[in-house]
């Protein structure tokens, strides 16, 4: 069944609106590469250029925020080329600062999730965070789930590990904490890869990190201690929302990106080449804009590296 099709400008208006419209104030993203944080070497999340407000160093215009923010993520580098990974991507996220909690986030997700994009509740699950000894005194989110149970069945709310839902810190120090997470069912078709699990790689695809529960600080240390007061941090692949709404095969094939697809592909003729040389020119395009040039170390090398690997894939 195809869900309603939205441009890629109107998926970052639809999410933008409903939170405006919920009353939250839409602040400017930042640059992608990150101010005052030697942790970090690019911004990764739209939270990331906010860490002050969650630890209490700075207070936000307002308690509640919005925005769609680049962001720039190399852990994925080996994934891209499937129909979902990108080294680069916008991140759509809401944020509240010691004003709403679970509850209200996880009723603000679904009710745009489901009304605002018009995608059905029976393809969505989520998960909530599960404890065990990997992460000692975070208890389990047994809270979260009761609050998916008014919107979904119990056998899709999915207790997962620390590894898969304790989210943080970006960078090596900072803001962190267990997360909740939705799911959309691509259909069988799209049963990528044989698992035990619920959700099957390829199949079910992470939409919505729709709230990171920010309670605790990691030092360098790796110590964890409270936060002043109690966040919400909500992250969507703006990408990845479009390419559901508009039934396309993969991040790099939506509207706004489908010129420049076709260009390489009609000259490529590799699906996951294609996808590759695009995303890495993007990432390269992104940080050249912000003055970063190829060299041996640090953003420069990672650069070399994007650069390299899409002049491989077109003299292939
Ligand atoms: N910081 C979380 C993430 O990146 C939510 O935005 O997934």
């Amino acid at each position: 069944m195809s869900l309603p099709y939205k441009t890629t400008e109107e998926v970052r208006q639809t999410f933008l609106g409903h939170f405006l419209k919920h009353d939250h104030q839409l602040i400017e993203q930042s640059g992608i590469i990150p101010r005052n944080d030697p942790t970090l070497m690019f911004i990764n999340s739209g939270m990331a250029p906010l860490k002050p407000y969650f630890t209490g160093q700075a207070t936000p215009p307002y308690p509640r925020l919005t925005n769609v923010q680049d962001c720039i993520r190399f852990v994925d580098v080996e994934s891209v080329g499937d129909s979902y990974h990108g080294t680069n991507f916008r991140m759509m996220g809401s944020w509240s600062f010691g004003d709403y909690f679970k509850e209200r986030a996880i009723e603000l997700a679904f009710e745009l999730i489901t009304e605002g994009f018009g995608i059905p509740a029976e393809r969505l699950s989520a998960t909530v965070f599960m404890a065990d000894e990997s992460l000692p005194g975070v208890p389990s989110d047994e809270e979260s789930a009761r609050i998916w149970e008014k919107f979904l069945p119990r056998e899709r709310i999915i207790g997962r590990p620390p590894a898969d839902n304790f989210w943080g810190p970006a960078g090596t120090s900072g803001p962190c904490g267990p997360c909740t997470e939705v799911f959309f069912d691509r259909g069988e078709e799209f049963a990528e890869r044989k698992t035990d699990d619920v959700l099957v790689p390829g199949r079910h695809i992470e939409i919505w990190n729709a709230g990171v529960f920010m309670q605790y600080f990691k030092d360098e240390q790796g110590n964890f201690s409270p936060l002043p007061m109690k966040c919400v941090d909500t992250g969507a692949g703006l990408e990845r929302f479009a390419m559901i709404l508009q039934g396309r095969a993969s991040i790099h094939e939506i509207d706004q990106y489908e010129p420049s697809y076709q260009l390489i592909n009609q000259r490529i003729g590799d699906t996951a080449w294609t996808r590759i040389i695009l995303d890495h020119l993007k990432t390269s395009i992104l940080m050249i804009r912000e003055g970063i040039v190829p060299s041996n170390t640090r953003e420069g090398y990672l650069l070399r590296r994007a650069l390299r690997r899409a002049m491989i894939g077109v003299f292939l």
